[in-house]
C-alpha cells in the first residue's frame, strides 16, 4: 500500500469516531485532510469544528463547516490529528507542518485523541524524525544552546514563521528513551513555548493504514 493510500483509509476511519451533534477538533497535515473531506461529507451531522492551524481552517471553510472557538466551545469528546512518529505507547512527535503549539492544546482539551498515520510513522524509540520547539523568536539562541545540554542538535527551521507568530528549532539526533521527562525539561526552558513531543499526553486511539491499533 501506498503511504497516501495508508493516509487515506486513517482519514476515512477516523470519521466513524465521530458523534451526531458534536464539535469536532481537527488537527493539521495532509492525512487530516483526508479526514476533512470525510468530515465534509456527514457536516449537516455536526455541529462545527475547532481547528489547529489556519491550513485546516481554509480546508474546512472551504466545505462549509462551521470554525469554532476553543473557548466558546469548552471541552471537547473527540480530537483527530496525524503525526511524524508514533511509538507503542501511542507517545508522538508533531509539528512536522509546525503546527504543534495548537495541535497541543487542542488534544488536551479533548477526552478522546485518535491519532491517523499509514504504517512509514510507526516507531519503537522516538527520535529519528526531528522534534519541532516553538521558540519566542528572541529566545532562538538561548533555547538552541539549552536544547544542546539536553544532548539534542537543534537547527532553526529558517523562513517558517507558525500560525503564533513564532519560529520553530528542529532537533536532530535526540535520544528519547524518557519522552515524558524530555517533554517536561524542554517546557521549563524560558522562550519555548511548546515542544512536539506528545508523550505526557499521547494518543488514545491509533489508526494505521485504516486499521484500529491494538
Ligand atoms: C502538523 C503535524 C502533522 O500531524 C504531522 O506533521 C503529520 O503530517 P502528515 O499527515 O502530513 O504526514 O503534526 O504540525
Amino acid at each position: 500500500m501506498s503511504q497516501n493510500e495508508g493516509k487515506r483509509l486513517s482519514g476515512e476511519k477516523a470519521a466513524e469516531y465521530v458523534t451526531d451533534g458534536s464539535i469536532v477538533g481537527v488537527g493539521t497535515g495532509s492525512t487530516v485532510a483526508f479526514f476533512i473531506q470525510a468530515l465534509g461529507r456527514m457536516k449537516h451531522r455536526i455541529e462545527g469544528a475547532v481547528s489547529s492551524s489556519e491550513q485546516s481552517t481554509r480546508l474546512l471553510t472551504e466545505l462549509g463547516i462551521p470554525v469554532l472557538d476553543l473557548n466558546a466551545s469548552g471541552p471537547l469528546a473527540l480530537y483527530v490529528d496525524g503525526a511524524d512518529e508514533c511509538d507503542p505507547q501511542g507517545r508522538l512527535i508533531k509539528g512536522g507542518g509546525a503546527a504543534l503549539t495548537r495541535e497541543k492544546i487542542i488534544a488536551e482539551a479533548s477526552k478522546q485523541f485518535v491519532c491517523i498515520i499509514d504504517a512509514s510513522k510507526q516507531v519503537k524509540l522516538l527520535g529519528k524524525f526531528p522534534v519541532p520547539v516553538e521558540v519566542i523568536p528572541m529566545a532562538r539562541s538561548l533555547v538552541a544552546r539549552e536544547l544542546l545540554k539536553l544532548g539534542g542538535q537543534p537547527i532553526w527551521r529558517e523562513g517558517v514563521v507558525t500560525d503564533n507568530g513564532n519560529w520553530i528549532l528542529d532537533v536532530h539526533n535526540w535520544q528519547l528513551t524518557d519522552p515524558v521527562a524530555m517533554e517536561r525539561d524542554v517546557n521549563q526552558i524560558p522562550g519555548v513555548v511548546c515542544v512536539g513531543l506528545f508523550a505526557r499526553r499521547g494518543a488514545d486511539v491509533v489508526v494505521v493504514d485504516g486499521v484500529l491499533r491494538a
